[in-house]
């Protein structure tokens, strides 16, 4: 299966909104495949198919159980179909948290603690979740690509205009 590139800010696709998923085909299955391959690749605890340069409301989140001995790790996942979060509540800082397509930037982020969720699944069948702390975060933070926001956009101006100067020099330094 192909690792896919990761489209990286300033990249104007991952700031507009992905489109509703309505075909659930084998081509559909195919890039979930190579999303997941792509995420545990990086490594990254998600993944949404903006990210990959597909514009639709996809995403894949990792599920890896890690056990004490690495060799023991059992690599899963899961791919949520235009998933929607329902209810939100109570407050989780997250911290350092980090972004596939916002590289050499960690930053802290003010998320909810608790969320719903709904989606579908690679056939089309309705799916519900329930998380809390870190599993929510990476959900709130993977829905969020698909409505065009990066965690960049959810931190103080100061920071965020700190990054955009900092990607400017290097793509400077490489001759963009
Ligand atoms: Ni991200």
């Amino acid at each position: 299966m192909p690792i896919l590139d990761i489209v990286t800010f300033p990249d104007k696709s991952l700031s507009e909104p992905s489109e509703k998923i309505t075909t659930f085909d084998d081509a559909l299955k195919t890039l979930i495949a190579d999303m997941a391959e792509t995420m545990f690749e990086a490594p990254g605890a998600g993944l949404a198919a903006v990210q990959a340069g597909v514009s639709k409301r996809l995403i894949v989140v990792n599920t890896t159980i890690d056990h004490e001995n690495e060799a023991e790790e059992e690599r899963s996942y899961m791919a949520l179909i235009n998933p929607e979060i329902v209810e939100a509540d109570g407050e989780f800082i997250s911290e350092d948290e980090g972004c596939l397509s916002v590289p050499e930037f960690r930053a802290t982020v003010k998320r909810f603690n608790r969320v719903k969720v709904t989606a579908q699944d690679a056939d089309g069948n309705p799916l519900e979740l329930n998380e809390e702390g870190f599993p929510a975060v990476v959900l709130q933070h993977e829905i969020d690509h698909l409505n065009g926001i990066l965690f960049i956009h959810r931190i103080s101006s100061l920071k965020r205009e700190m990054y955009k100067r900092k990607v400017k020099k290097w793509m400077k330094g490489q001759g963009r």
